[in-house]
């Protein structure tokens, strides 16, 4: 077991410290940085079917469910075509508008998730065209499909995902771009993304490098009982995902919000003892963010800000912050996600939590 471990404590801290090679793995041979696309053969579409889809769907569970997020958000922000993120476990339930002008993909790490796995048999039956994003070869939902794009993550043991979510971004991220390219995007433009895209695992590497001082900072975080995350645009799927992390691993109750949502109704909640988790790196609604931790901290929230290196001004907004380096937002949801991951990590194993092994989760969830 503890060679398995490879010297971590947990497999969760391993599979973390694996990402840079795991995204490495992700993307080796499907970004052409030189074209400014992706090559994804594994969808195995024509360029005149990738132009004529109408609309990505995503479908998905869980943290998967999170990475979709991203996956619609990109593919309107680069392709200027219409995505659409669906909890797998709703789909079939709605009579779906679904039919052949929708790519669907399915992103599931273990290719075996039940709810899934009937979103993918509806999609099919609806005369969609599902590939599968996956990271278990020969599972059912990568045979199902018929086609897709393997993660190459490697296996994944701890049952809150880490590197199956920053490649299943990745691979959305590739997606996007190629949609992109065959439509709108011009050849400079998809270099540039091409290039940020293969700049993650550095990004990732620099923080966890930071490990230590992402442990110290979640030292003022063991006591409390409650948390919100805030976050807006792409980071606001980076939210979801931090405060699914800490639920699973510390059994912290957690909530993600749009950072604008927060006056909604939430602030009503806001006191010392509920601290908040702000995305507030370098990017579109940074500023605005930075208001509303303004608000929070008015009303006594201790705010931890996850900001881009040397921001001055979001670190003076902020209790504590953890610094990432600077990116675009898109590739951003996976560097923050990754800072987020060791912060569960540590709030959770400072409370002395079962951290590969969480109370009353499971894997894979094979029944509805
Ligand atoms: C379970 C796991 C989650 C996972 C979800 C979807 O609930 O505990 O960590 O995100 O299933 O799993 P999949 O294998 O389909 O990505």
């Amino acid at each position: 077991d503890a060679a398995e471990k490879g010297g971590y404590e947990h497999y969760m801290l391993k599979e973390i410290f694996e990402q840079p090679e795991a995204i490495r793995n992700a993307t080796r041979g499907r970004i052409d940085a030189d074209q400014g696309t992706a090559v994804l053969s594994g969808l195995a579409l024509s360029p005149r079917e990738l132009v004529d889809f109408h609309r990505l769907l995503i479908v998905g569970c869980g943290t998967s469910l999170n990475a979709g997020l991203v996956g619609e958000y990109a593919v309107e922000d680069f392709a200027a075509m219409l995505g659409e993120v669906e909890q797998a476990a709703e789909f079939r339930y709605r009579n779906p508008i679904v039919g052949s002008k929708d790519l669907v993909v399915a992103i599931s790490q273990s290719g075996e998730t039940a709810d899934t796995l009937a979103a993918v048999r509806e999609a099919i039956n609806k005369g969609a065209m599902v590939a599968g994003l996956v990271n278990v070869v020969g599972s059912t939902i990568a045979r199902e499909a018929g086609r897709g794009i393997y993660l190459h993550a490697g296996p994944e043991i701890s049952v809150a995902s880490t590197k199956a979510f920053t490649c299943q971004v990745s691979v959305l991220l590739s997606i996007a771009l190629k949609l992109a390219r065959g439509r709108r995007m011009s050849l400079e433009e998809g270099q540039r993304i091409a290039n940020e895209i293969l700049r993650v695992p550095d990004l990732v590497q620099q923080v966890l490098e930071k490990n230590d001082e992402i442990a110290k900072v979640a030292e003022n975080f063991v006591k409390f009982d409650n948390m919100f995350y805030i976050g807006r645009g792409y980071m606001f799927p980076v939210a979801l995902e931090g405060a699914l992390k800490i639920k699973e691993i510390s059994y912290i109750h957690a909530e993600a919000y749009n950072a604008a949502e927060l006056k909604h109704g939430p602030i009503a909640l806001l006191e010392e003892n509920m601290p908040v988790v702000a995305l507030m790196n370098k990017g579109p609604g940074k500023e605005k963010t930075v208001g509303n931790v303004e608000e929070c901290r008015a009303r006594k929230a201790p705010v931890l800000g996850v900001i881009t290196e040397g921001d001055d001004e979001a670190r003076e907004a902020c209790d504590w912050v953890i610094e990432i380096p600077e990116c675009p937002h898109y590739t951003a949801t996976i560097v923050a996600t990754t800072a987020l991951q060791l912060f569960s990590y540590h709030v959770a194993r400072l409370r002395g939590c079962p951290i590969d092994q969480p109370r009353n989760l499971a894997k894979s969830v094979t029944v509805e």
